[in-house]
């Protein structure tokens, strides 16, 4: 299977946290904010019983490269408390850019990839996943 394609989904009744594991930049946001929920060292990772419901998605949402997001229905209420918002721009400190929005990529080659959720583009370079971001700034040891 395509790595790049893979969506594992984590149901608690309540609300369905959806995983792409090829968008995360091991920013580590989940990890440090909800471990009871995100444990890298566990299997699965996801323990979609650790918190309530709210706080899983709240933790979700700061995840910065949409490798995690809430699925269907349960998004669009989340999204209801929030001020309207059309596309956002984040430069994240000596990582990506990330847009979170609809946006529409015309590639190099011609291609045309149209995207509505976080999408993190490489700012580095050292992606092998180029235009977005594989969490090689890291150690690229990128500043900027
Ligand atoms: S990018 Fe998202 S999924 Fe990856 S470590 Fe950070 S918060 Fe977690
Ligand atoms: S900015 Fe993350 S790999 Fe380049």
């Amino acid at each position: 299977m395509d790595k790049n394609k893979i969506v594992k989904k984590y149901s608690n009744g309540e609300v369905t946290v959806v995983w792409e594991p090829s968008k995360c930049i091991h920013a580590g946001n989940c990890v440090r904010g909800l471990p009871e929920v995100f444990d890298a060292k566990s299997k699965p990772w996801i323990n979609i019983e650790g918190a309530d419901t709210q706080s899983i998605i709240n933790q979700v949402k700061d995840c910065p490269s949409g490798a995690l997001s809430i699925l269907g229905n349960e998004k669009s209420e989340t999204q209801a408390s929030q001020p309207p918002v059309n596309t956002l721009i984040e430069l994240m400190k000596n990582g990506p850019m990330v847009i979170d929005g609809e946006i529409k990529l015309t590639q190099a080659d011609g291609s045309v990839i149209l995207k509505n959720k976080k999408t993190a583009f490489c700012r580095c370079g050292a992606s092998s996943r180029k235009p977005y971001c594989d969490g090689s700034h890291t150690s690229a040891g990128f500043v900027g």
